[in-house]
């Protein structure tokens, strides 16, 4: 099985604002798309209900909340889920696509992660990444680096 991470992040390490992103770049959106087409995403309930679309089309969508959700395989706990990941061979190339508290119940398991750094902060954000960027450092190196305007498109595999 192979988890990755995928999320973006600005210089504050904030990747949220009542229950949405605090930015809007189509071009991170591309990437994401283009990275996890074809494969299983795993997200927390709330993630899952800031998706304008639902459920994210041509990848299999996994849920992760206490009570179970309509239109969506849903686990109760990442236990349950990742028994199931487990047992299905087929499902076997995983990003992980928040939020905050699923990110940080993964980040041990991950093999890889893909981070996009805005090069801005933005105000009243009230959700960050988990896990501090000296940690991320010490775990993991950057194999792909890739600037493109405020954004700049990261690889990382685990040391
Ligand atoms: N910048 C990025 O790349 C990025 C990516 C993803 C999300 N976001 C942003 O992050 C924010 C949402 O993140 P969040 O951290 O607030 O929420 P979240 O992780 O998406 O969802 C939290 C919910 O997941 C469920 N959950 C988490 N751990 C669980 C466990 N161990 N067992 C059972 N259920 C569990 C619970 O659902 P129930 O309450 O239903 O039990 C919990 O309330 C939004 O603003 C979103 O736009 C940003």
């Amino acid at each position: 099985m192979n988890i990755q991470l995928i999320w973006a992040q600005d210089t504050n390490a904030a990747i949220g604002k009542d229950g949405t992103l605090p930015w809007h770049y189509s071009e991170d959106l591309k990437n994401f798309k283009k990275l996890t087409t074809g494969h299983t995403i795993i997200m927390g309930r709330k993630t899952w209900d800031s998706l304008p679309i639902k459920p994210l089309p041509n990848r299999k969508n996994i849920v992760i909340s206490s009570t179970e959700q309509t239109g969506v395989d849903s686990y109760n706990s990442i236990d349950t889920c990742m028994e199931y990941l487990q047992k299905n061979q087929s499902l076997q190339n995983i990003f992980v696509i928040g939020g905050m508290s699923i990110y940080k119940h993964f980040y041990d398991y991950a093999d890889t992660l893909y981070i996009t750094f805005i090069d801005k902060s933005f105000d009243d954000t009230d959700t960050f990444f988990p896990i501090d960027l000296m940690q991320i450092k010490n775990d993991f190196k950057c194999i792909e680096d890739c600037d493109s305007g405020d954004l700049q498109f990261t690889k990382w595999i685990r040391k």
